[in-house]
């Protein structure tokens, strides 16, 4: 697969922008040649370009000077990089234990139906992406909904719509 990413290089999807591009270039000519490079290098272009598509992992293995199947593998390997588009706000839904017991599960179906999409993918016009995660350590105050760095805590599924749509 790897080789077939080396061998096969595709255009940059449009939302990359030239101006991102070139971010991306300083990001790699900063940490080129320097031990340990590629991780915090991806994290920085993640954040500017917001995922990490192929080609854009292409275009950072030239700049560090590193293979493209190096790059894949760390990309792929790591829960926080992503090769697709994410949404302005991630909205994390705890299915563990407590939480789905409490409600979280009717409140992640609810979200789903209400925006649209499924569990761990992302609405159309990048709004928000929708995750479940596993128990986040706040069981006394199930059901728990996370969204970007907001911890909301006994959110019920009649709630959890006025909720998001709080986030633009
Ligand atoms: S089960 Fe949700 S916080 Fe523990």
């Amino acid at each position: 697969m790897s080789l077939a990413y080396d061998l096969t290089p595709q255009e940059m999807p449009e939302d990359v922008t030239p101006e991102m591009v070139e971010r991306i270039d300083e990001i790699c000519a900063a940490y080129r040649g320097k031990p340990g490079a590629l991780i915090p290098v991806l994290q920085k272009c993640q954040e500017v370009v917001g995922y990490l598509p192929v080609p854009v992992q292409e275009h950072i293995a030239k700049a560090l000077g590193v293979p493209g199947h190096e790059v894949y593998g760390v990309t792929t390997f790591y829960s926080f990089f992503s090769m697709e588009p994410r949404g302005r706000h991630v909205v994390r839904v705890c299915m563990g234990t407590a939480c789905y017991v409490r409600g979280g599960k009717e409140a992640l179906d609810r979200l789903e139906r209400h925006l649209n999409t499924p569990v761990d993918t992302t609405t159309e016009d990048r709004r928000f992406t929708l995750e479940q995660v596993r128990c986040l350590g706040a069981c006394g105050v199930a059901p728990v909904v996370v969204v970007n760095q907001d911890t909301h805590r006994k959110v019920m599924a009649d709630a959890v719509v006025d909720l998001v749509e709080q986030y633009d």
